[in-house]
């Protein structure tokens, strides 16, 4: 089968699209005819050498997909050979075809199509398990979302603006504001232009920023409020305020998605599609695509992410759906 390789780590042009052994379905998997994948910012470290795959993982990257069940792994029951579906992957989506472990494979949300459906499985996953689970976001709080334009940001903007919360987000542009507000979002602050700091207190927020913005996220904590941290743009080390996080009883927390033990990722998907999936099938949350380019064209698709041009995801077409 083609899968896009990495020869050397670098810039776009070290993705590699080569010929390579297809993958098999062990026991508890499912193998997949890839028919779409997403690029994730986290695609990018990987290329970059800074983000290697877990033991046992795929060594291509791609971090979900959506395809059609080709052959089912001993054990497995509940899916057939030509299910429609999307997975959460920890890597090995930038192929024509993927072995994933059976928790993983989420069905695709009436009304999406299945090269759509590519779009959230990593997003709305994270989300659901990040806003929900870990920073237990309620109706009528406020939730604050770094980057509200990235793949995660469009997604997290429209189940929490579903659910009842009330959404800021922060943007580079005033186009990027405009869209984050016809996604959901109650404000916009043009994070290059305003500080944040001035549009809190947030009961939530999740953080795409790390170190830079961990003092004034701190500072724009409500009493008892959530710091969930997941992304690390704006590096690893800071100083973090105890008194004033004591003072306001608040949290901070943070996690990643890829590394988690297969019994943990199974339930983050189940949860999803539980909780997540009827928002899209009614129509509520929609997948965000911004462009979809062939495979073939994967080095151009990381210049896109990288630049940071796009609102929402950035699909690769892996195969024609059926
Ligand atoms: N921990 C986990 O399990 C997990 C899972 C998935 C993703 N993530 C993380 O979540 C983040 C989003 O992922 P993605 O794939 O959706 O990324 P993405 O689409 O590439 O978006 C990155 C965003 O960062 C924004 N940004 C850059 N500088 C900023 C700043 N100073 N303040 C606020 N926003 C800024 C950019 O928006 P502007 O153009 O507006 O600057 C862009 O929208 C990444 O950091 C990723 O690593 C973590």
């Amino acid at each position: 089968m083609q899968a896009v390789t990495l020869p050397s780590y670098g810039g776009p042009e070290v993705l590699t699209l080569a010929e390579v052994p297809a993958p098999v379905a062990g026991p508890d998997e499912v193998l997949l005819d890839v028919v779409a994948t997403a690029v994730n910012r986290a695609d990018l470290l990987q290329r970059m050498g800074f983000y290697d795959p877990p033991p046992g993982a795929s060594p291509y990257p791609g971090l979900e997909c959506s395809g059609v069940v080709r052959a089912l792994g001993e054990g497995v029951t509940g899916w057939s050979v030509g299910d429609e579906v999307c997975a959460l992957l920890a890597g090995g989506g930038y192929a024509e075809q993927v072995a994933v472990p059976v928790g993983q494979l989420m069905p695709v949300p009436a009304g999406v199509s299945l090269r759509d459906a590519a779009a959230l499985p990593e997003v709305a996953c994270t989300v659901w398990s990040n806003v929900f689970q870990v920073g237990g976001l309620r109706a009528g709080e406020r939730l604050l979302v770094h980057g509200g334009t990235s793949g995660i940001g469009t997604h997290a903007i429209q189940v929490a603006h579903a659910l009842g919360a009330q959404v800021t987000v922060t943007v580079g542009t005033a186009a990027k504001a405009a869209r984050a507000r016809e996604l959901g979002a109650d404000h916009a602050v043009l994070y290059k232009e305003e500080d944040f700091v001035a549009a809190g207190p947030f009961d939530v927020i999740l953080d795409n920023m790390g170190a830079a913005y961990l003092g004034r996220n701190v500072d724009v904590l409500a009493v008892g409020g959530r710091l969930v941290v997941i992304g690390l743009q704006g590096g690893l080390k800071a100083e973090l305020d105890l008194g004033a996080l004591l003072a306001k009883r608040a949290s901070v927390h943070a996690t990643s998605l890829r590394a988690r033990p297969l019994e943990e990722k199974a339930a983050i998907c189940a949860a999803t599609v539980e909780h997540v999936w009827p928002l899209v099938s009614d129509g509520r949350v929609r997948p965000v695509v911004d462009r979809v380019l062939p495979l073939a064209e994967v080095a151009e698709a990381h210049r896109v992410v990288a630049s940071s041009e796009h609102v929402g995801k950035v699909l690769l077409s892996v195969r024609p759906p059926t």
